[in-house]
């Protein structure tokens, strides 16, 4: 049976919740609705993803799992292995390395507080026998890390966060480290309150943290289950609770302790759980003490949240059963009472506190103070804040890039250029703004890339640029004016492209140019004046063998300096035809030699014109410390502190 709600406050969150809901099309009919609330349209937003899969799938609880949508890449195999938990999956999706190293599923969902669930499966997909290691992002934050041996049990292969959605679209991406290829057979975005899990009235708000569950206990319970199989409303997000049956070693001297009673306030708005977690509870002799082990990342923060209920019959007062709870051997709650905070047996208490874990161990132990410890249900999330996304026009014009510029897809660039600082895009440099809390592209670093297509104007919107090195690709078109409006750029290296036009005049306005090589393209007509000067301020030019370039360096401009007169020349030339074309050759070869002979005369220009003088130092910001792993761990001793 499902427990009693504040309707009064319920209403009025379901009013917003409902305004807020975008209108979806009918191919994404989520929300099977269960429990007291189904008839109306407050059911949470939920999406069931069967990765890989060509067709719905309906589970027997009535689940839609939806065949697979909103993916960037990847190919589909069947699963090998069934999996015990979500049966009817029988296909994964899984990523190569020829789809690039960034692979995102992008679902559009209502702004919100979610559950996002994933199962990971090792399907010999790779036909390789090796199990692949990757990262998964949630909104641009590394949230899961499957290193090597995830694949032993179940319980590795399978992750949940709760995660703010604020942009209106989940983000999850598979981020490959290079060994095997990322897979993922299912992907559930469950929603859940704004408000749900808050901390305290001074924490910080947790829109500035993924949560990743570490561990979701259902102490005393005979089976594990969801939500879903306890008939929990699903505004709990149909978490999985873990019997810990399997959990102690043989030999523990722990019993069970079970109850039918209904209890009181066990799921409130905005807090919503099963009963049925708080109708069982571990327990254990007089004196003896319970402790699990979690293993966790060093120097990370974790949040403990414990569920109590008093089912036990014998104990009706306060002061019969009274407890410490403790997080490597620090008090977190001290004197627990069951009865004595809930004010009855048979109600519900959570309790909840944050600790800094500086070892790669959790020890969460319960130290009997009066009576016997019990316990009904706890959980353990690991805080990682949230990364700051990059600036959006960037993205924006980065995506109009990837497709000017014919971007092979082994390059990737999906989900946020940045973000995760462990996973920029391929050929991409970031910075920082403190400023404005936003990342922001500093560098472009696709030199040698098999690049085909064009420059596209939005470059230009790229305003941050400091060094931009696409040589040595097979880049056609001009050399867009937008370029000379980066006022930050310091490095220009477009040589060795198939680039035409002239160069823009304001390229030699920018500033701090230091280094600007568009040699070896087909540019043509007049090098602007203003690149002269550039040059004279100690910046490095080679615009070398482009047959069709005059001016500063090069050869003289026929007749006149103004391009547009040497555009009209050219229209006269093609006009006339063959003989004044064979009389204007001989006129320019008269011109080049008067010219060599001049040159002794044309400095500095003269030199500027032979390729490349001085080099300077390239003051560019590159990938440096804050990019380091997250997860780069320290040994130390299991310790922590109370936050
Ligand atoms: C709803 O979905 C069905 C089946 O996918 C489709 O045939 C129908 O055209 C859809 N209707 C609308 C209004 O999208
Ligand atoms: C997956 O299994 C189905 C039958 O269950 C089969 O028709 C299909 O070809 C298989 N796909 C692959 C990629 O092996
Ligand atoms: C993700 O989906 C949202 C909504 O459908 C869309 O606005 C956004 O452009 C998509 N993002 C990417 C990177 O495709
Ligand atoms: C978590 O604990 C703090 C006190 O440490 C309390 O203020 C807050 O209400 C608790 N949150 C929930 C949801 O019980
Ligand atoms: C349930 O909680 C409310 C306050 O939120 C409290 O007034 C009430 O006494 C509680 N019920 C029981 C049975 O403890
Ligand atoms: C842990 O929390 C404390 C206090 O909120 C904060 O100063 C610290 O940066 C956090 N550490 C990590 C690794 O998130
Ligand atoms: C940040 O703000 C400070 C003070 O307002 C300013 O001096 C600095 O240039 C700003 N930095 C950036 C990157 O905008
Ligand atoms: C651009 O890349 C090429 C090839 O890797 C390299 O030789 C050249 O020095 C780079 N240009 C600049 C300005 O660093
Ligand atoms: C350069 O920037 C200015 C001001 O932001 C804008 O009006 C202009 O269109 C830009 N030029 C190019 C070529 O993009
Ligand atoms: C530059 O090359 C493209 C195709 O490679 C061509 O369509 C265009 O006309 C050329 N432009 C000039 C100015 O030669």
């Amino acid at each position: 049976m499902l427990c009693e709600w504040e309707c009064i406050s319920l209403a009025v969150l379901l009013d917003r919740v409902f305004l807020e809901l975008p209108v979806v099309s009918n191919g994404s009919s989520w929300g099977v609705v269960m429990g007291r609330w189904s008839s109306s349209s407050g059911a949470p937003y939920d999406v069931r993803i069967a990765c890989g899969s060509n067709q719905d799938l309906y589970a027997s609880n009535g689940f839609k799992w939806a065949k697979d949508f909103g993916y960037t890449a990847g190919s589909s195999a069947n699963l090998t292995v069934k999996n015990t938990l979500v049966p009817m999956l029988n296909t994964l999706r899984y990523f190569q390395i020829s789809d690039g190293p960034e692979n995102c599923y992008n679902i559009s969902v209502p702004v919100g507080h979610y559950l996002i669930r994933c199962f990971f499966v090792f399907g010999e997909q790779d036909n390789s026998g090796r199990e692949p290691q990757f990262d998964v992002s949630l909104e641009g934050t590394l949230a899961f890390s499957m290193q090597s041996g995830w694949s032993q049990d179940v319980d590795n292969a399978y992750e949940d966060a709760l995660v703010y959605v604020t942009d209106g679209a989940a983000t999850i991406c598979f981020h490959s480290s290079g060994h095997g290829n990322p897979a993922v057979a299912s992907i559930e975005i469950l929603q859940i309150f704004n408000n749900a899990y808050q901390r305290g009235p001074n924490a910080p708000p947790s829109q500035g943290f993924v949560w990743r569950s570490v561990k979701r206990v259902s102490a005393g319970a005979a089976k594990s289950g969801y939500g879903s199989d306890f008939q929990a409303n699903l505004w709990g997000g149909d978490r999985y609770w873990e019997s810990d049956s399997s959990l102690f070693l043989p030999g523990s001297v722990v019993t069970s302790l079970q109850t039918s009673n209904s209890i009181a306030n066990c799921s409130t708005y905005p807090n919503i759980y099963p009963e049925a977690i708080f109708q069982s509870a571990t327990t254990t002799d007089p004196t003896q003490t319970i402790s699990y082990t979690l293993p966790v990342q060093a120097n990370q923060n974790y949040t403990v949240w414990i569920y109590l209920a008093e089912i036990d019959p014998t104990i009706t007062a306060p002061k019969q059963r009274v407890f410490d709870i403790l997080v490597n051997g620090v008090k977190i709650f001290e004197g627990v009472d069951i009865v004595g905070l809930a004010g009855a047996p048979y109600s519900a208490v959570f309790l909840n506190a944050t600790v800094l874990v500086e070892g790669r161990a959790l020890m969460l132990t319960f130290n009997p103070v009066i009576g016997r410890i019990a316990f009904n249900a706890f959980e353990v999330y690991q805080l990682i804040p949230v990364e700051w996304p990059t600036v959006n026009q960037e993205v924006w014009a980065l995506q109009i890039l990837k497709q000017s510029l014919n971007l092979p897809t082994r390059l990737g660039w999906n989900g946020d250029p940045c973000v995760p600082t462990e996973h920029p895009w391929f050929g991409i440099n970031c910075g920082f703004n403190s400023n404005a809390s936003t990342w922001f592209v500093d560098g472009l670093d696709l030199d040698y890339q098999g690049l085909q297509g064009y420059l596209s104007d939005d470059i230009g919107s790229l305003s941050s640029l400091q060094a931009i090195n696409m040589s040595n690709n097979a880049l056609q078109g001009p050399i867009p004016s937008s370029i000379g409006n980066l006022s930050a750029l310091l490095s220009l290296d477009l040589s060795h492209n198939h680039l035409n036009g002239s160069i823009p005049g304001n390229l030699g306005e920018l500033p701090h140019l230091e280094k600007l090589y568009l040699n070896d393209n087909f540019l043509t007509g007049q090098v602007p004046a203003s690149l002269g000067a550039g040059a004279l301020r100690g910046a490095s030019l080679n615009l070398g063998n482009n047959a069709g370039l005059c001016g500063v360096g090069l050869r003289e401009c026929h007749g006149s300096r103004s391009a547009a007169k040497v555009g009209l020349a050219f229209g006269i030339l093609i006009g006339i035809g063959a003989l004044v074309a064979c009389i204007l050759l001989y006129w320019k070869r008269r011109a080049n030699i008067a010219r060599a002979q001049r040159l002794p005369r044309d400095a500095p220009y003269a030199k500027a014109r032979t390729t490349f003088v001085r080099d300077v130092q390239l003051a560019r910001t590159v990938l440096s410390d804050q990019f380091k792993p997250a997860y780069h761990e320290q040994a130390s001793n299991t310790h922590s502190t109370l936050l």
